[in-house]
């Protein structure tokens, strides 16, 4: 036994103490949450990154609660129409969303957007961070991220980039590769990076941005050409390749970052129990062992919190506004 056994005990045991926290006080209507299915709400299309860790994530929580968790993929409108169907959804416990940091891009992107994140939802916690991967279909001409560079400058908007819409974070990672190379792809909407990713495979767009929760496999089956990944420093997932900062994009960083939320009004003992269930999946060998293996990274315990995802969504909300308002990229 390591010395650290007592308090390796303590922090899995403080999840699991929590889930019968609703235990021992007088009867309320919460008592027997959940009594049914529990729907988790994908912005995207389904086999994309976020279904991904969804779908393992609802595994997981599942065991501790007792109900499935049954996943709805409702893509569209980069994430916004998931999001808005989350947030006018009963408060009841049975609706939760789980997104990206397209919840702190969307209220620059959309003018018009049906909620507000930082006010219209219960907050439950954050899951886990995931690196992206630049990615070009196998038989595009530059070898590696420099002679890419060169290419993109010379060929511009003959580049045709697929992403999941505004508010994606393909979309996003996009944005910024376009401005750190001082030029314009033709972009290419889908409902999700799974179909983007298919096209690509197919050879009917050129390049994708996406998270390695999605592309790993495709990366390590030389399916198609991994040009480098995204945050400041090499992943060990993929120790072999740079990060594009590397090749010259300085300081270049996305890292995608997942919250699960409820819609307002959900009662405080429920979102409790949900976040104990929660915590407790972010703990569970079958979860952490499929997330490492996808290059995602578990948040510390401090991010797991609600306390911890709103001010975290605060602080996202606060960064990405002007750096979009300043790309001057928005929908009507
Ligand atoms: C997805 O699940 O399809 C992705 O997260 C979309 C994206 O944000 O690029």
């Amino acid at each position: 036994m390591t010395p650290n056994f007592p308090r390796a005990l303590r922090r899995l045991a403080a999840p699991l103490l929590a889930l019968g926290c609703l235990a021992g006080g007088p009867a309320t209507a919460q008592d027997n949450y959940p009594n049914h299915a529990i729907s988790l709400v994908v912005p995207f299309a389904a086999g994309g990154p976020t279904d991904v860790v969804a779908r393992s994530l609802g595994a997981a929580m599942s065991k501790t609660l007792g109900q499935s968790i049954i996943v709805e993929n409702r893509p569209g409108a980069g994430g916004t129409l998931a999001a808005t169907h989350v947030a006018r959804a009963a408060p009841d416990g049975y609706t939760f969303l789980i997104h990206h940091n397209g919840m702190a891009t969307a209220p620059a992107l959309y003018r018009k957007l049906p909620f507000n994140p930082l006010t219209d939802f219960a907050y439950v916690g954050q899951v886990a961070d995931v690196p992206m991967t630049l990615l070009g279909r196998k038989d595009l001409p530059p070898a590696d991220m420099v002679e890419f560079i060169k290419y993109a400058r010379a060929n511009g908007n003959k580049i045709n980039l697929a992403n999941a819409g505004l508010g994606a974070v393909s979309q996003l990672c996009g944005m910024l590769l376009q401005e750190a190379l001082g030029t314009q792809f033709t972009t290419i909407p889908y409902a999700g990076t799974a179909p983007a990713l298919t096209a690509l495979l197919g050879g009917q767009v050129d390049v994708l941005c996406d998270q390695t929760t999605q592309t790993i496999p495709h990366i390590k089956a030389q399916r198609v050409k991994l040009y480098g990944v995204t945050t400041l420093d090499r992943i060990k997932t993929l120790p072999d390749a740079s990060t594009l900062q590397e090749s010259g994009l300085k300081g270049f960083e996305v890292k995608v970052w997942h919250g699960v939320y409820a819609p307002k009004g959900t009662p405080p003992e429920v979102v409790a129990k949900f976040n104990a269930s929660l915590r407790a999946a972010l703990q569970d060998p079958a979860f952490t062992q499929k997330m490492a293996e996808l290059g995602a990274e578990i948040v510390p315990e401090a991010k797991q919190t609600p306390a911890g995802l709103q001010s975290w969504l605060q602080s996202e909300v606060d960064k990405w506004g002007p750096i979009i308002r300043k790309a001057g990229v928005y929908a009507d």
